[in-house]
């Protein structure tokens, strides 16, 4: 027999550990046997401040621009308040359109404080290229109708533990949207930074919310808003791109962020800019929360895949489903073209919502919008908002969550 020896405070300890045990089959026996709480107030909150989804009824719809843009006021439907939201968020429009769930993310286009008053606004640009969603929204949605949406969704806010206390906001076209967010919420006191908007549109009938930036500006002096006209010269305006010299022009000595809304062409043009101006990651964001379109203007796409339409095996669960997808269209496009409800999100390819296993075949993932965790790279995950066929596919897709 092994000679264990002891110490005395090894003897205290064991002794301890002893009664501890007892004390604790007390307290269980001693415990009355009642039911759980079915509804903690905390999973209520929880649940109130990020809903799966929001139902709403069409209040108002205001045409801006040449008439190609519209911004629909939405009441909730149930007479609550929306979800609280941090300007710059968006919602997924979820629609049935010809017997097929297409769903979009938009960004809510006005500031957080709106939702007190049971109301938010999503502002829809009409996009011929995405013929699902924006062109039906226009020529459907009409006031009394009712319109469901996904919570306030992604990370496009300001971040003060992040972002620099002066922002430039570099905007183009309908991206103004989320920065009109910020604005408003700086103005009604929900955000403190100060925030000057380069905000680039072809010609003086192009600007959107001109006259609500004007209101803004009367009644906080944080928010400036600079006209940059690329196609006239217009008094009061800035003529041509915005370039690193007009972004340091307005932004003056000392830190600042850059947040960027608009097109993916913009983004290219504004990353070369970025450079030349040296700003660090952190400081340099961009909002990409679109459908991803058009994957011949990425670098690297292998040409010869264009105009092509490949088959494409999805299976989902126990089902499988073959469908054509087109070479020129995201994969989620094509699911939703054959009336294939996947999950999705932000479209950007950044929250992994649809995230995807590739089995066989291959595809094209722009790098910009390649928003896939080191290790899903290796282990053969694909984004399918974010991803374009090259081959004949086959992937292993979760159902809609
Ligand atoms: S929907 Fe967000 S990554 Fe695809």
């Amino acid at each position: 027999m092994a000679n264990v020896k002891m110490s005395f405070i090894g003897l205290l300890d064991m002794l301890r550990f002893k009664n501890m045990k007892v004390q604790r089959d007390k307290i269980i026996d001693s415990t009355p046997v009642t039911a759980l709480v079915e509804n903690y107030a905390s999973n209520l909150n929880a649940a109130a401040r990020h809903p799966l989804s929001q139902t709403f009824t069409i209040e108002d719809i205001k045409v801006r621009g040449k008439g190609d843009v519209k911004t629909y006021t939405l009441r909730r439907t149930d007479g609550g308040n929306p979800a609280f939201f941090r300007a710059g968020q968006f919602v997924v429009i979820r629609q049935m359109i010809d017997g097929k769930l297409i769903a979009r993310p938009v960004t809510l286009s006005c500031g957080p404080a709106m939702t007190l008053e049971g109301k938010v606004q999503l502002t829809v640009k009409r996009v011929e290229e995405d013929a699902f969603l924006s062109a039906y929204i226009h020529d459907n949605w009409k006031v009394g109708d009712t319109v469901e949406t996904s919570g306030p969704q992604g990370t496009f806010f300001y971040e003060p533990l992040r972002d620099a206390k002066k922002v430039v906001a570099i905007a183009g076209g309908s991206g103004i949207t989320p920065v009109y967010a910020m604005a408003n919420a700086i103005a009604d006191g929900d955000e403190d930074f100060e925030m000057t908007v380069l905000y680039g549109s072809r010609t003086k009938k192009d600007i959107l919310f001109q006259e609500e930036f004007d209101a803004i500006m009367a009644r906080t002096d944080k928010v400036k808003l600079v006209n940059v006209l690329s196609e006239e010269e217009a008094e009061g305006c800035e003529h041509g791109f915005i370039t690193a010299d007009l972004i340091k022009k307005y932004a003056g000595d000392g830190i600042y962020s850059v947040f960027a809304a608009g097109s993916q062409g913009m983004y290219k043009f504004l990353d070369g800019e970025a450079e030349k101006l040296g700003l660090i990651k952190k400081y340099y964001r961009k909002e990409l929360y679109d459908n991803i379109g058009k994957p011949w203007n990425y670098p690297g796409y292998p040409m010869e895949a264009k105009d092509k339409v490949f088959n494409l095996k999805i299976k989902m669960c126990d089902k499988v489903f073959e469908i054509p997808c087109s070479a020129n269209e995201n994969i989620l496009v094509a699911l939703e073209r054959a009336g294939v409800a996947g999950p999705n999100r932000c479209r950007g390819g950044i929250c992994g919502w649809c995230r995807s296993r590739l089995l066989s075949g291959d595809v094209f993932i722009p790098e910009d919008t390649d928003g896939r965790r080191a290790q899903d790279k290796l282990d053969g995950y694909i984004h399918p908002c974010a991803s374009f066929a090259v081959s004949d596919l086959s992937i292993e897709m979760p159902l809609k969550r």
